[in-house]
């Protein structure tokens, strides 16, 4: 299937810069020991067939509005930009507190901003690639010059607890980029390269919404299935980012995958030929935390000064849609 975003830049434009970085994490650590105690399962398997160690559960007073504004706040603080200059904010989520008004809107206002606009996208777990697309886009054209991207999920409200092949699997939290637009020689956001197969839409789902007639709402996954189509076509959309910027596996530095399970993360280090130490890894500590997987990842990384100016950071992500997607960025 051909990519529907595709967007190449030679030196010298206008791109978007990433220049802030932020995240938020609910409080409350739940281990694989203590879902043991309640559920058929053990900290032996989740470990072995995951990486997942432990999950953040948000609690009371935690919700996919708190945890996006304050993922928000640190990005604009690590940018050293006032919330007065932002003209957008996009919120890649599935698991928003309310159906309307959005995310996005809430954020923009508990930030105090009166200015711009905002919405929310939903793409499962590659949200995030998507939002960083269209802020990208709408950089590049011109439209906006700030757009905070955030990725939010609070999937523990979104499964089903008796479920021992799904509810181990998730976690809560919020990460989040603000995009600059600006004349750039090197840095930027390279290319973006979105891709969906609805056919492929029973393969993970969340069977209702506030609409529905059995009032039952509940993730499921045929994971193995999942699993086979995640190393195919996350290798296909790394793969088209590299050729469509002359580059090699070899040229990249840091790859910032979503993180579902190690085993994938694993599988496409050594397709790229990329060593551990240039992976980021955080799915054993947060598990899967859907769109917000990947800029928590990059928060990390760049807050621990692994990822610094200048490097080449690839991402990708496959998630419910299916939907999958791949992104070059140069910080
Ligand atoms: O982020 C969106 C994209 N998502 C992904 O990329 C996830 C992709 N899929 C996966 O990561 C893996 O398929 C899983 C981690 C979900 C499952 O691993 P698997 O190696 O594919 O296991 P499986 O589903 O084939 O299940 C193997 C066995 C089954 O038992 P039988 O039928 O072989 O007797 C399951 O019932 O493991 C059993 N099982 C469990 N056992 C202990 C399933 N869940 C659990 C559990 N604890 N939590």
């Amino acid at each position: 299937m051909q990519s529907v975003v595709q967007q190449t830049v030679q030196s010298g434009e206008w791109r978007s810069r990433l220049t802030g970085v932020g995240g938020a994490l609910p409080k409350n650590v739940i281990t694989n020991e203590e879902l043991a105690e309640r559920l058929e399962t053990s900290d032996e398997w989740i470990r072995t067939r995951t990486g997942i160690a432990q999950r953040h559960i948000a609690g009371e007073g935690e919700s996919a509005v708190s945890l996006a504004t304050e993922a928000a706040r640190q990005a604009l603080e690590h940018a050293n930009v006032s919330s007065a200059d932002v003209d957008a904010i996009i919120v890649a989520t599935s698991t928003p507190d309310q159906v309307f008004p959005s995310v996005a809107v809430r954020v923009q206002a508990a930030l105090g901003i009166e200015q711009g606009f905002g919405f929310d996208v939903s793409a499962a777990c590659s949200g995030f690639i998507y939002a960083l697309s269209t802020a990208d886009a709408m950089i590049r054209s011109r439209q906006v010059s700030r757009v905070l991207v955030i990725g939010v999920e609070v999937f523990s409200r979104l499964l089903d607890w008796e479920d021992r092949s799904t509810c181990v699997l998730f976690g809560d939290g919020a990460g989040a980029v603000l995009l600059e637009g600006g004349e750039t020689q090197h840095e930027g956001i390279l290319s973006t390269h979105l891709h969906a197969d609805g056919r492929l839409g029973d393969l993970l789902y969340v069977d209702g919404a506030v609409g529905c007639a059995s009032g039952k709402v509940a993730l499921k996954m045929h994971g193995r299935e999942v699993f086979r189509h995640a190393v195919v076509r996350l290798a296909a959309a790394v793969d088209e980012a590299l050729e469509a910027n002359g580059l090699k596996g070899s040229d990249v530095q840091w790859l910032v995958p979503h993180q579902a399970n190690l085993r994938i993360i694993d599988g496409m280090a050594k397709r790229l030929a990329l060593p551990p130490e240039r992976v980021v890894v955080t799915v054993d500590r947060h598990a899967n935390t859907s769109a917000a997987s990947i800029p928590l990842a990059l928060c990390e990384a760049v807050h621990d000064q692994r990822i610094k100016k200048g490097d080449l950071v690839l991402m990708e992500a496959l998630g419910g849609g299916l939907t999958w997607g791949s992104a070059l960025i140069r910080l």
